[in-house]
């Protein structure tokens, strides 16, 4: 089933660029623009990989994208995650970044967007995979912290296919950022939204509902309100599930208990991502084979989950077929 997996063309919709920094590289990045990351080794920082929920994890995802300073440090990231991709035979990717962790921090939003955007062009023409960027505001910031960073993207509308939300779900839900995603949908921007990772049902209902979003990351939580999991099946509202990642943040105890199977049985438009990979242990394929061993899944079933990511991808429909 491994070589089925590595050999199955796959789209990956939920994926963090700043989620993607190994403890190699972020140990280079240290050396190179002096500053320092509380671990003594690669293996300590890997081992400080153990969360108990989402708070704990943003904690450590925030502090350690400290050493990314240049548009060389972003291009060099992206381009890491692109050759990783790829050799899963990830053929398109639509990647989310946050400019506010970068932004907040003196970076300027041009040079992680210019680094980012040049490794995704370099990789198209070098490794023959197709990228989107998604711009994804920091939902525990408040919303006018948003709209002057969706200001800051309106120079680069071209180069950003769409706007999404992540961070800290519970206490933040979608109703606090309907006006910035109204006039992010009036300037062009297609919509996904994280929601139902931690946070309830309601605030994939909200998203749906006031932000109006095409797509969820996440929404496991789905399956705790019947009419809801009806609703996205009528809808075909895709949702980019990561499994490892709701492990290792404790959304679920154990893969078995995972709601992916039931929402795949129940015919939902389910897609397997990898988040924040070497957060997690595991990139794409990784995730496959994790719920592949989980729930026995048969080969229809692995081909639906990777038929499914690009369906749910903003892609026409020529440019799938070119694609699978
Ligand atoms: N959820 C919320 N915020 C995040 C995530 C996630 O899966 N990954 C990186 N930031
Ligand atoms: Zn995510």
């Amino acid at each position: 089933m491994d070589d089925f997996i590595a050999g199955l063309p796959k789209a990956e919709l939920h994926l963090h660029i700043e989620g993607t920094l190994e403890p190699e590289l972020a140990f280079q990045l240290s050396e190179k623009n002096g500053i320092a990351i509380p671990f003594q080794s690669v293996d300590e920082m890997r081992a400080a990989y153990n969360f108990k929920d989402l708070q704990s994890f943003l904690d450590l995802y925030y502090a350690s994208i400290s050493v990314v300073l240049t548009e060389e440090d972003f291009h060099d990231l992206t381009m890491a995650y692109l050759k990783k991709a790829a050799s899963q035979n990830v053929r398109h990717t639509e990647i989310f970044f946050d400019p506010q962790s970068h932004t907040d921090r003196n970076i300027p939003f041009e040079t992680a967007l210019n680094g980012i955007t040049a490794a995704l062009k370099q990789a198209q023409t070098e490794l023959g995979i197709s990228s989107h960027l998604i711009l994804s505001f920091l939902r525990h910031l408040s919303e006018e912290s948003a709209i002057q960073t969706l200001q800051q993207a309106i120079p680069f509308r071209e180069q950003i296919i769409a706007v999404g939300l992540d961070s800290s779900e519970l206490g933040h839900p979608p109703s606090k950022f309907v006006n910035v995603f109204a006039e992010a949908r009036r300037q062009g921007f297609r919509v996904v939204c994280h929601a139902g990772e931690e946070g309830p049902p309601e605030y994939i209902t909200e998203a749906l509902d006031l932000l109006q979003a095409e797509r969820i990351d996440h929404g496991v939580r789905c399956m705790e309100d019947a009419a809801l999991v009806e609703r996205l099946i009528e809808e075909q509202i895709p949702l980019t599930v990561c499994p490892l990642s709701n492990i290792r943040l404790c959304v679920f105890e154990t893969m078995t208990e995972h709601s992916l199977k039931r929402m795949l049985d129940a015919g939902l438009v389910v897609s397997v991502n990898s988040d924040d990979p070497p957060y997690f242990g595991g990139y794409v394929n990784e995730n496959f084979l994790a719920v592949q061993e989980a729930f026995d899944l048969s080969r229809d079933q692995l081909v639906k989950l990777a038929r499914n990511s690009f369906e749910s991808a903003f892609l026409t429909e020529e440019e799938k077929q070119k694609l699978i």
